[in-house]
């Protein structure tokens, strides 16, 4: 620990990209990236980790599952409702893990009670003090919520707050759930609290704060000055609607003010540029240029003036220093003529370990992308191999295509794509213009008619022989998915990320049957148990 910092100042970052974060509409992460982004949230070095809400799908069991097996060092947490059946699932989900949390909730608003549970306020106390009770006989780390917290009457949710510590919750978290409160209200709600609530000095209390008024920073910042000392927030931003908390930006924060504030956290700020990016690829959400902390101009001068002045001293206009957030690992890493054993050793060095086959994937695309491209940076190979992490086995692939573009008549054209189950379709389009033929193209050989909803296209480092990026975003029978793709080949990068996008698609759709058609059995089974007497 620095000298001069307490342990009654440090912040705990309880990250919930890949639960609140995975909430977002068109994000629907897959096992093996759900891992990827908990091992690099261990490696920034977050206190808790919300692995998701294992009773939601089997999806979401198994990656929580596997992420309690596998991640070592933060708490892994499972989210459940008060039911008896979620509380089971979630420690089923966590069993494993090193240091296991529950994490269970309720709504104490009464538009919330009234309307959405369609309840009474005894019946919450009755569901909170059960659920609380179920959870610490399995584990004696139990987190209680009171949804919708900041909309809820004060006095009522200190009593079912005060319920959670009598059987033994020991982290409360107050939630801005509709992003509806403002730092000066928040902060008071805790104060009050505090007075009510005479054991809540003995417990960790948390903050979790929704943006829809772009306050949530603002206000978990005012939440911590009151005594709370751990923060909810999502890589990003990313969440339900307007998203969570940034954690880049209330870890900056926290960082660049700790001399003023004095509260401090244990995160490994130099990892937070990567995690950024690792999240943006795998979710299919660009993060905005402007974006603090993250946003690509976030570094950048662009006034003559401003530019004079760093040039003098940075701390003209710079608050923070870029090294701090890990923005100097795009120093170049390799060259040409770089071998296998070189690739492996600088990919070691970024996080990421592989062998085998994804060493011999990942060495031809960096072979592929040396002979176009002068230097490979670190962030090109953190896109090189996220991408070739993305091709899961069953997913589809493009073998071929061929666009042809022209001012004077309609762009035709023409792919092939290998289907899951091994065989290999073709489709041929005009469209309105190049991107959308290919696009029309690829629905055609997949039998399928998604509609394109968002298309970006962004240089992964500078300069004419730059990787692109490219992010679709797109809806198939109601439901959204997206899907990255990284090529030196803008066409073949959108090609990539479509397919992705796709098979993301497809997949949900699938989970989604299995699991209504999982849960109509259960309630056929509930029906025959209940008309058949016990023997
Ligand atoms: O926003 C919210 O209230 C939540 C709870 C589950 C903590 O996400
Ligand atoms: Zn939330």
């Amino acid at each position: 620990m620095t000298e001069g910092r307490s342990e009654q100042d440090r912040v705990r970052i309880f990250d919930t990209t890949l639960r609140d974060g995975e909430q977002s509409p068109g994000i629907a992460l897959n096992r093996q990236e759900k891992l990827e982004i908990a091992h690099q949230l261990a490696r920034l070095g977050v206190d808790i980790i919300e692995a998701g809400f294992p009773i939601t799908s089997p999806g979401d069991f198994d990656s929580v599952q596997a992420i309690a097996r596998e991640v070592e060092g933060p708490v892994i947490c499972g989210l459940a409702r008060t039911s008896k059946q979620d509380i089971d699932a979630a420690w089923n989900a966590i069993k494993d893990a090193e240091r296991p949390r529950i994490h269970t909730f309720i709504a104490t608003s009464d538009i919330h009670i009234e309307r959405k549970l369609q309840t009474t306020r005894e019946d919450v106390k009755g569901q909170a003090r059960a659920a609380v009770a179920q959870a610490r006989r399995y584990t004696d780390d139990v987190e209680f919520s009171p949804e919708d917290g900041s909309r809820s009457d004060v006095e009522f949710m200190a009593e079912v707050i005060q319920i959670a510590l009598d059987e033994g919750a020991t982290t409360i978290n107050v939630p801005d759930t509709v992003g509806y409160t403002m730092p000066n209200e928040y902060a008071e709600m805790f104060r009050r609290l505090y007075e009510l609530i005479p054991g809540l000095k003995d417990v960790t209390v948390s903050v979790h704060c929704h943006d829809d008024l772009g306050l949530a920073v603002a206000n978990s910042f005012a939440g911590l000055t009151a005594g709370a000392r751990q923060v909810e927030c999502a890589v990003n931003g990313i969440g339900e609607r307007a998203g969570n908390a940034s954690l880049e930006e209330i870890v900056m924060l926290l960082h660049t003010r700790e001399p003023s504030v004095g509260l401090w956290t244990g995160a490994v700020t130099r990892e937070i540029a990567r995690t950024s990016r690792l999240v943006s690829r795998l979710t299919g959400y660009p993060v905005q240029p402007n974006k603090a902390i993250v946003g690509r101009n976030a570094f950048a001068h662009e006034a003559g003036i401003h530019q004079d002045g760093v040039l003098k001293e940075r701390t003209t206009y710079e608050i923070m220093d870029a090294t701090t957030i890990g923005l100097d690992s795009n120093a170049i890493v390799l060259g040409k003529h770089s071998g296998r054993h070189a690739l492996r050793n600088a990919l070691e060095e970024l996080g990421f370990e592989v062998d085998g086959a994804a060493l011999n994937a990942a060495f031809k695309s960096f072979k592929e992308l040396a002979d176009k491209k002068k230097t490979v940076t670190a962030v090109d190979l953190e896109a090189i191999v996220s991408d070739e992490m993305r091709q899961a086995p069953t997913a589809f692939d493009l073998e071929s295509f061929d666009v042809e573009a022209s001012n004077t008549r309609a762009p035709l054209a023409r792919v092939r794509v290998r289907l899951p189950d091994g065989t290999v379709e073709s489709g041929s389009f005009t469209g309105d213009g190049p991107v959308d033929a290919f696009f029309s193209a690829i629905n055609a050989a997949v039998g399928h008619d998604a509609r394109l909803r968002e298309y970006h296209v962004s240089a992964v480092t500078g300069g004419r022989d730059a990787l692109g990026e490219v992010t679709v975003l797109l809806e198939l029978n109601g439901s959204l998915a997206s899907g990255v793709g990284v090529s030196t080949d803008i066409l073949e990068a959108s090609g990539k990320a479509y397919l992705r996008a796709l098979s993301t698609a497809l997949a949900k759709a699938e989970e989604d049957w299995s699991g209504s058609a999982a849960e109509e059995a259960e309630r056929a089974l509930e029906r025959v148990e209940r008309s058949t007497p016990a023997p």
